[in-house]
């Protein structure tokens, strides 16, 4: 049985995360998906409502489970039994960065294995800042993010 983490901030989460977390099934028996806090970004939704999106976006879904936590993402992965980490790589950009994180996060747990996986391409240039923007900004993001997501960026943005 094994159990991989995926570590992110999900604000929101957005369809290249859920191509992301479909891949990882495929490899292996459960996934655990933790929203983190890092301490770097101000997110737009709280912690319990990136849980709730990512729990009703993945509600389909078996074998997986999203939870939270605030620490270090090696020990949240012992604290599930999780063998490694699963990130994502959109494009060259993302490397240096996954690089460093990755090297870092093995030398404070080799036991953990970095599993970095490629979404559909179409989702290369997606991430949650671009779709915060173009939500505020009344732009539609329906071809970006879960039915659940845009209702809850609708609230945020006073347009329900
Ligand atoms: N599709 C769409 N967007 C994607 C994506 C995908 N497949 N993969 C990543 N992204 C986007 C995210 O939406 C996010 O966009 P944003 O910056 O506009 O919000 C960006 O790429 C990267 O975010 P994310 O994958 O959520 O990572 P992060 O850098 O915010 O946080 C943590 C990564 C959570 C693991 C880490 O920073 C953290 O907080 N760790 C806790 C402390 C710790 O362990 N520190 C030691 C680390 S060495």
């Amino acid at each position: 049985m094994k159990k991989v983490l995926y570590p992110g901030t999900f604000d929101p989460v957005t369809n290249g995360h859920i191509d992301i977390i479909q891949r990882a099934l495929e490899l292996f028996d459960e996934v655990v998906v933790t929203v983190a806090i890092n301490p770097g970004k101000s997110p737009l939704f709280s912690i319990d409502e990136r849980v709730l999106m990512l729990k009703e976006s993945l509600k389909d879904y078996k074998n997986i489970s999203v939870d939270s936590f605030d620490g270090l993402v090696v020990d949240h992965a012992h604290q599930v039994g999780a063998v490694g980490i699963i990130r994502g790589l959109r494009a060259v950009s993302d490397f240096e960065y996954e690089f460093q994180m990755a090297l870092m996060n093995r030398k404070l747990a080799g036991d953990l294995t970095t599993v970095f996986l490629m979404p559909h391409e179409k989702y290369t240039y997606l991430n949650s800042s671009i779709v915060r923007n173009l939500a505020g900004l009344s732009s539609d993001v329906s071809d970006f993010v879960p039915p659940v997501v845009i209702e809850a960026l609708k609230n945020k943005f006073g347009r329900s």
